[in-house]
């Protein structure tokens, strides 16, 4: 089986959010399974300094690309996954993150960055080049094109598979772009990648790929519905057939209590006590007063609506009042991060934020929270409820997407049942956001019950084992 994996992000080349990990761990755990699969990716420089790469085709045309572009390949750091690397320094060579600049604003050229990757993938997918993959594989709007370009090639000669890892972003442009990559024009209408007047490179995806998945069951479900579908519900519904959620696994090696670097005492089940060890740490390291009744609150996510951020903003004090600490780690809008600013300067002792992204702090967290905040209001997948779990750090999340379909409500059913792993509360709604976390508060009084919860989630198997053995079969019945 060959595949070929498109994706605009990989840890730990370049990573931004849950991406970046999932382009990583499926990879290889496929590969575990005798997947040939490989990696195309944007040279970044971030990219490009990290591999060592050598060149496999020069001098490859594209329009409306001016200049020649060269493919290198190399090796995933630490692992066996082959990757082909675009290097076209025009389009990827600069400094700032890989969708935007250092200032957070979208590149204006994303249309031609993300339409050459896809051009690219076709070329792949045309057996053009070396490598001659079965499917190709991509991941999010930046990919999206892929199926539109292989659907109106002559020598298409793979399969698509389209995942879905956010439908919030969409990649919508001007209908030029259609001219300029030379699609045909019947591709620009309702059936094909025309969204209100405009290209949509994640609708193009939708439409013309063979399958479709997305990151867990439940938001599989939720994307044909108004609310989370953001406008191509009916599309998806039309295609429910060759829709299949398939929740994401984690990476059980980098993120591992027992085993983590990047943490100050490391533990597992058995020794479950050098936990609060971290938890002293990381009051230390924050300058947040030391108390073995307060429990220290963790939250690591980008800060947009997505995350429900507004949610938690309201009840700060409440929580405050209640008898929690709260450790904030992440960056985005800034209406966002200067609010939760502001709070930490009211609340020195007991509020922590770091604006920013760094690797080594969200481990500490994940070690050191006693609960993880995710009050989410979409949720494809979520990672960080996982890690939580993994690390005996129990999540208070709202019941949605991978959210619902990896945390186990604490009713007093399921501790009975020795099933429960977190919180859960059902709207979008700030008051049964703190209802819910006091519920979470009065149930860490009681250590008996609070142990069984965290052995419970530290205990579930969160690898990706399963859900690459359902990539493999879904790709088989593709190929069927
Ligand atoms: P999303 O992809 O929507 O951001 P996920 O939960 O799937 O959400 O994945 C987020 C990933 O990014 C996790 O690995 C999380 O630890 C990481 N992450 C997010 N923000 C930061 C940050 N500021 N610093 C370090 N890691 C971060
Ligand atoms: C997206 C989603 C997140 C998911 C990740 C990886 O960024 O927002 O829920 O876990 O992709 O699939």
């Amino acid at each position: 089986m060959r595949i070929l994996f498109v994706t605009s992000e990989a840890y730990p080349l370049i990573k931004t959010g849950g991406l970046g990990d999932i382009s990583y761990t499926l990879p290889n755990a496929l590969r575990q399974l005798g997947v040939d699969i490989r990696l195309l990716l944007p040279g970044y420089p971030a990219v490009l300094e990290q591999l060592s790469l050598i060149e496999v085709h020069e001098n490859i045309r594209l329009p409306p690309l001016q200049e020649p572009i060269r493919i290198l390949t190399g090796i995933m750091p630490g692992e066996i996954t082959p990757v082909y690397v675009i290097e076209c320094p025009s389009l990827y060579e600069r400094d700032g993150g890989p969708y935007q600049d250092s200032n957070g604003k979208d590149w204006s050229d994303n249309a031609l960055r993300f339409g050459i990757l896809s051009q690219v993938a076709a070329l792949f997918g045309s057996h053009h080049l070396l490598f001659k993959p079965q499917i190709v594989h991509c991941n999010d709007w930046q990919t999206g094109l892929v199926p539109a370009f292989l659907t109106f090639n002559p020598n298409q000669s793979a399969r698509t598979m389209m995942s879905i890892h956010n439908m919030a972003y969409q990649g919508i442009f001007p209908p030029e772009v259609v001219e300029s990559f030379g699609l045909p024009p019947e591709s620009f209408s309702i059936s094909g990648l025309e969204y209100y007047g405009k290209v949509s490179f994640i609708k193009a995806g939708l439409y013309y790929s063979d399958w479709i998945t997305t990151v867990s069951p439940t938001y599989a479900k939720n994307i044909q519905t108004p609310t989370y579908g953001c406008g191509l519900e009916g599309l998806l519904t039309i295609r429910q057939a060759q829709l299949t959620g398939i929740l994401n696994g984690i990476d059980t090696e980098v993120w591992n209590p027992d085993t983590d670097p990047l943490i100050n005492h490391n533990y597992n089940t058995k020794s479950l006590l050098l936990k609060s060890r971290n938890t002293q740490e990381l009051r230390k390291k924050l300058g947040l007063t030391s108390s073995t009744q307060t429990p220290v609150i963790g939250m690591i996510a980008r800060l947009i609506e997505q995350k429900g951020i507004d949610l938690v903003l309201p009840i700060i004090p409440d929580m405050m009042k209640s008898g929690a600490q709260l450790v904030v780690l992440g960056s985005g809008d800034k209406k966002f991060e200067e609010a939760l600013q502001q709070l930490a300067k009211y609340y020195p002792q007991q509020i922590s934020v770091t604006i920013g992204y760094n690797e080594e702090l969200a481990h500490q967290i994940e070690a050191g929270a006693n609960m993880f905040l995710m009050p989410s209001k979409f949720e494809p997948c979520g990672l960080n409820q996982m890690y939580s779990m993994y690390y005996g750090t129990i999540p208070i999340v709202r019941r949605t997407g991978g959210l619902a379909d990896t945390v186990i409500d604490a009713t007093p059913n399921n501790i009975q049942a020795k099933i429960a792993t977190g919180f859960i509360f059902e709207k979008e709604n700030a008051d049964e956001l703190l209802f819910c976390i006091r519920r979470a508060l009065r149930t860490f009084r009681d250590k008996t019950t609070w142990r069984q919860l965290q052995m419970t989630g530290m205990n579930r198997d969160f690898s990706w084992q399963e859900s690459a053995k359902q990539y493999v079969s879904l790709y088989h019945s593709i190929l069927n």
